[in-house]
């Protein structure tokens, strides 16, 4: 099978990874792809949210199977002329990906699945959103509508915070993302993140992760894209999964097939859990980043065939092999990350990594320039490691950290703190 993953980042070179080890990939791309996915694979320049290039692409190439990475094309609408077109690509219709650009979709959508989620309005003028914060009270939170590159929810422990807040989005900080807003009930207790795949029908789980927010040790300071994550997550049992499953999402991806918008893809769901029960925080229609990390390196070349099979139907009949194995990744970011930080800085040592199926060093924002692989990005590599316990899978994926050059970069010494305090 001929290949095409859309993405550059440290989701994607795990994606690429994965699928490079499975017998059934004769050959692989990835469109844009970055300097680490480039040692793996074909990387081409490509402009991914545009349906019609990837179709023109895809065709010239003679790919059989697409793989989306990131949300901007599937919002886009490229997993939609992809099929118009008669290519086999795994992701939701621009339609199925409302759940994650819009936010008032997906309450309304769980108002109809009763799926347990936070209690919230939904405002397209600033007075009337005002007063219903005025009428709950703090704390609350305050949410621009659509896709604002994971800066658009502001938890606001007064009032007059969120008043703020509701001006700054009405006023256009977020841009069109705030146009509309909606104002939920702040939840307390530990969040984690549940994956399963979907093929319209059928719901496989493939894993859960948490990942780590905030850019300071003890999970503190400003938030980023995540600074490191790691699989399973003990707070969410086999038991809250299943609840999961059968409260949130199964009656999710019911309530989208009768819209006629059946949902195909990963679908990551965000729960909050309190008491051993969980409730929706948000759903992504792709994988996280950088959980999809730890979760390539615990399925493997698995991965491929699963998402093959949801792509063509066919998940009634799949199943995940799994080792009783867990998996850590570290995140790399260039020093000042998430506000300004500098690019162009080298990174040495990268060469005398080991690359084996336990330990891998992913490639986020990294470019190669006569022979030396520069930072370009503001998180830039992933030190990703399995192990029988997840101390293991930490000393593996520090070990790696420690052997990389890179005075520029910094990262958190404590991922995974949650999880291994439970020990
Ligand atoms: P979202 O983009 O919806 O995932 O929100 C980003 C983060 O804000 C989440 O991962 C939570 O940590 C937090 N958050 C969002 N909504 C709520 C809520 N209703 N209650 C508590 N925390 C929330
Ligand atoms: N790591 C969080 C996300 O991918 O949204």
């Amino acid at each position: 099978m001929n290949i095409l993953i859309l993405g550059s980042g440290g989701r994607e070179h795990a994606l690429a990874w994965a699928v490079m080890q499975n017998p059934k990939c004769d050959k692989l791309i990835v469109a844009p792809g970055n300097a680490g996915i480039a040692q793996i694979a074909d990387c081409a320049t490509l402009n991914i949210e545009d349906g019609g290039t990837v179709v023109n692409f895809a065709e010239a190439n003679s790919i059989d199977f697409v793989i989306v990475g990131p949300e901007a094309p599937l919002a886009a609408g490229v997993a939609d002329r992809l099929r118009e077109a008669g290519i086999l690509v795994f992701g939701p219709s621009a339609e199925a990906a409302r759940l994650e650009a819009s936010k008032s979709f997906t309450k309304e959508i769980c108002d109809a699945a009763g799926a347990p989620t936070a209690g919230y309005g939904h405002f397209t003028d600033a007075e009337a959103a005002k007063a219903y914060v005025r009428d709950q009270g703090a704390p609350i939170v305050v949410k621009a509508d659509g896709l604002a590159a994971g800066k658009g929810v502001i938890i606001a422990e007064t009032v007059e915070d969120a008043e703020a807040a509701i001006d700054d989005m009405f006023g256009g900080a977020f841009g069109g993302a705030g146009a509309e807003v909606v104002i939920e009930e702040f939840m307390e207790g530990e969040e984690a993140s549940f994956f399963v795949l979907c093929d319209g029908e059928n719901v496989l789980p493939i894993g859960t992760a948490q990942d780590h927010k905030r850019v300071g040790e003890g999970d503190t300071g400003l938030n980023t894209g995540g600074m490191g994550a790691y699989s399973p997550a003990p707070v969410l049992t086999d038991e809250i999964a299943e609840k999961a499953l059968d409260q949130i999402i199964r009656p999710t991806m019911a309530e989208m097939a009768k819209r006629g918008a059946p949902y195909q893809g990963v679908l990551y769901a965000g729960l909050m859990i309190k008491d051993g029960q969980p409730r929706l925080v948000e759903y992504n229609v792709r994988f996280g980043d950088p959980e999809c990390q730890v979760l390539m390196m615990r399925l493997g070349a698995q991965a491929m065939d699963l998402m093959h099979a949801a792509a063509e139907g066919r998940l009634g009949e799949a199943q995940v092999n799994w080792a009783d194995d867990h998996a850590m990744t570290v995140v790399l970011a260039a020093k000042g990350y998430p506000g300004a930080y500098e690019k162009g800085s080298v990174i040495g040592g990268l060469d005398a990594l080991p690359e084996t199926s336990f330990e891998m060093c992913f490639h986020a924002g990294t470019t190669e320039a006569d022979g030396k692989i520069t930072a370009s990005g503001g998180r830039v590599l992933n030190a990703t490691a399995r192990g029988a316990t997840l101390a293991e899978a930490r000393d593996r994926a520090y070990a790696m950290v420690d052997a990389i050059d890179w005075p520029e970069g910094f990262c958190r010494r404590d991922i995974g703190w949650r999880a291994l305090g439970r020990d």
